[in-house]
Order: C-alpha cells, then sequence, then structure tokens
C-alpha cells in the first residue's frame, strides 16, 4: 500500500463531487500518458462562476483524491481564480503524495483547463494566453 497521507485517504474513501453533469457549459478530457488512466471534469458557469462542478475518473487513489480536492477548490471561484489554481499548492493541501504520483495530480488541473478552455470557446470568448499555453501542451501530449 501507498504511503498517502490521511487527507489523501480521506479523499479517496469518499470523493466529493464525483459524476456527471448533463448539460455541462465545459467538459474537461485529459489522459495520463505514464499509466493510460483518464479523466473527464465538467463544469456548469454562472456570472462567471464555477457554479457547479463534477468529474469522473478512471485513476488511481491519488488522481481520485487530487480531483476531489481540486473540484471542492474550484467550487463558486471565478474562473480567473480557478484558472490560477496549480498542482503544487493541491499536492501541499493534501498533505504531499509520494513522489511516484506527482504526476497523477496533473490530471485533474488539466481537466479543469481544458473545461474552462472549451467553455469560453463556445461562448466566443477570448483565450487568456496562458490558457492557450495549457491547452497546447495537453494537445501535444495527448489526450489519452
Ligand atoms: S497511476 Fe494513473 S492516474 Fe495515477
Amino acid at each position: 500500500m501507498m504511503n498517502y497521507s490521511k487527507i489523501v485517504l480521506k479523499h479517496f474513501r469518499n470523493p466529493h463531487n464525483l459524476g456527471k453533469i448533463t448539460k455541462p457549459d465545459g467538459v474537461g478530457e485529459v489522459g495520463n500518458m505514464a499509466c493510460g488512466d483518464v479523466m473527464r471534469l465538467y463544469i456548469k458557469v454562472k456570472d462567471d462562476r464555477i457554479e457547479d462542478i463534477k468529474f469522473e475518473t478512471y485513476g488511481c487513489a491519488a488522481a481520485i483524491a487530487t480531483s476531489s480536492a481540486v473540484t471542492d477548490m474550484a467550487k463558486g471561484k471565478t474562473l480567473d481564480e480557478v484558472l490560477k489554481l496549480d498542482y503544487e499548492q493541491v499536492i501541499k493541501d493534501l498533505g504531499g503524495l509520494p513522489p511516484i504520483k506527482v504526476h497523477c495530480s496533473l490530471l485533474a488541473i488539466d481537466a479543469l483547463d481544458e473545461a474552462i478552455y472549451e467553455y469560453l470557446v463556445k461562448n466566443k470568448r477570448e483565450i487568456p494566453r496562458d490558457l492557450e499555453i495549457k491547452h497546447q501542451k495537453i494537445l501535444t501530449r495527448g489526450r489519452h
């Protein structure tokens, strides 16, 4: 058994915001090339805030725990605030991750960025430069 922190295990055993949103405003789907696991994240946006957020993943305990934590952090925040979330902060808030599991924590943040990207494109909104760069990187790595 991996040496996970108590917070990681708590999220893993009882993940928050697990599931699917019907008629989402944006969907982000990414894959982890290292292990082949996949994550799909759905958002509902109202007045530029994340009104609702859910995720589905075929991932390990670290991926599930980080997704649970990331979706908690994103709910109710503005899109600008959410785009500033970074995986190092998420790992810190979770009490750390075993080094070989750090790559798993990227899935949730990447999927969230992709969901916001899709939302902005669908609504013909300007894409922030940083988000465009992240999107291109995710495309280059391959979705799954
Ligand atoms: S091993 Fe695949 S997401 Fe963690």
